[in-house]
């Protein structure tokens, strides 16, 4: 019989597969090998092939899938806590944004931190998201806005993923906000963006996928439309900040294009939902804004739910309107603002966010899949809505080995 020697039997532990609801599994057991999953099921059933692993017990805890933070903007430099301030004395964020603050003042900012300390800045608040058990995670560029800004947040992003054990996927941004260059010519830094900065981003291999933000204060669908076509021209998935403080028609516009995701969403139609079912576009919805810019809007959950469209959940984090540094505070959020029942918040920080990356090798608990695991100190799965704050998360596995 084969030995199993490299073998490691997490046991004593409920599982949530997340293949089918929660997915759970009770006295259960997870066999891995090197950084895969190789079997799991109930622990009286463990094949005798096992018998020589590496045993971890668990100690009666909960264990699913490590999460997915599936919309971050992690890398950036400044701070916008002045902003903060202003707008808890009335001022909205739109109106800061048009005064050339909001985005553009992150993006001064931004331009004038260098790689290195970009990257260590980005690295705490990354330690900081891994602690709640996050093994894998998005993030976006957008505050650079020119060709050597926006490779720089790009690269940053790229090396946080291969010096951490967190997975990085990188979405190019170069469509965020105006340019300050191309100040009252939006038409010209969206062929900018679609010219000269996908090119360098592509030669470069820096982005996994394009993204664009669709509002009145940002680009036009007309625009955003140009830099989907081009992406699709090379090949590279799309996503889109969508429906965020106004009805811009960016969901249906994504649909079109296949994107693997529409985000925000507080202002979505039943017309942009049921385009967004038609496309298996994932719905990524990101409380941590709504609660930070105090919307009053409500994403529209029970259509999606009508239409099946696939909700997730992510932190959004960044320094205007979501500077949020914990996944588990999105899933209560997701459930306390939004209404999501605690399988879905929880589907949509691990199912889901994988679907929304365009990533099949994780997010449920499967053979073949990635031995990706959080360890949570639980009793019952829906005390991951319940808890506000603290952290129940006890341990992370990434590609099989223990991070903490
Ligand atoms: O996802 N909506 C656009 N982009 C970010 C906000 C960026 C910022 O304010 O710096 C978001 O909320
Ligand atoms: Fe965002």
């Amino acid at each position: 019989m084969a030995q199993h020697q490299s073998t490691t039997v997490w046991k004593d532990v409920t599982l949530l597969t997340m293949t089918e609801g929660y997915g759970l599994i009770r006295d259960g057991a997870i066999a891995v090998e090197g950084s895969r999953i190789v079997w799991l099921g109930e622990m009286r059933n463990l094949p005798a092939a096992y018998d020589n692993a590496e045993i971890v017990s668990c100690a009666g805890r909960f264990l699913s899938p490590g999460l997915i933070d599936c919309h971050t903007h992690l890398v950036y430099g400044g701070s916008r806590v002045a902003e903060f301030e202003k707008r808890l004395s009335g001022m909205s964020y739109q109106d800061i944004a048009r005064e050339g603050g909001g985005i553009l003042a992150t993006v001064r900012a931004t331009r004038d931190t260098d790689e290195n300390m970009l990257y260590f800045s980005a690295q705490k608040r990354l330690a900081q998201l891994q602690k709640g058990g996050v093994t894998t995670i998005e993030i976006k560029s957008g505050y650079g806005l020119d060709l050597e800004n926006e490779l720089k947040m790009l690269r940053v992003a790229r090396k946080l993923g291969k010096s951490s054990s967190v997975d990085v996927i990188t979405t190019f941004l170069g469509a965020h906000a105006v340019a300050p260059e191309f100040k009252g010519d939006s038409d010209g830094y969206m062929d900018y963006v679609c010219t000269d900065m996908l090119t360098a981003v592509m030669r470069e291999n820096l982005a996994d996928a394009v993204d664009a933000f669709c509002e009145d204060i940002a680009f036009s669908t007309d625009q955003v439309e140009i830099l989907f076509t081009k992406a699709r021209e090379l090949g590279l998935p799309v996503k889109l900040h969508a429906e965020q403080l106004n009805d811009s028609g960016g969901a249906k516009l994504a649909a079109e294009y296949q994107a693997l995701s529409a985000d925000h969403l507080e202002h979505l139609t039943e017309e942009g939902v049921k385009y967004m079912a038609a496309s298996g576009t994932v719905a990524v919805l990101l409380p941590g804004a709504f609660y930070s810019l105090r919307d009053e809007n409500l994403p529209p959950v029970e259509l999606l739910r009508k239409y099946d469209v696939p909700m997730a959940v992510a932190s959004d984090s960044n320094p205007g309107s979501s500077p949020v540094l914990s996944l588990p505070l999105m899933i209560n959020m997701a459930s306390t603002l939004f209404g999501l029942t605690p399988i879905e918040a929880l589907i949509g920080v691990t199912r889901n966010a994988a679907r929304a990356l365009g990533l099949h090798d994780r997010g449920v608990l499967e053979v073949g899949n990635l031995a990706d695991f959080a360890l949570w100190d639980i009793s019952h799965p829906a005390e991951l809505s319940y808890q506000l704050g603290g952290n129940l998360c006890v341990g992370a596995v990434k590609d099989g080995k223990i991070i903490f």
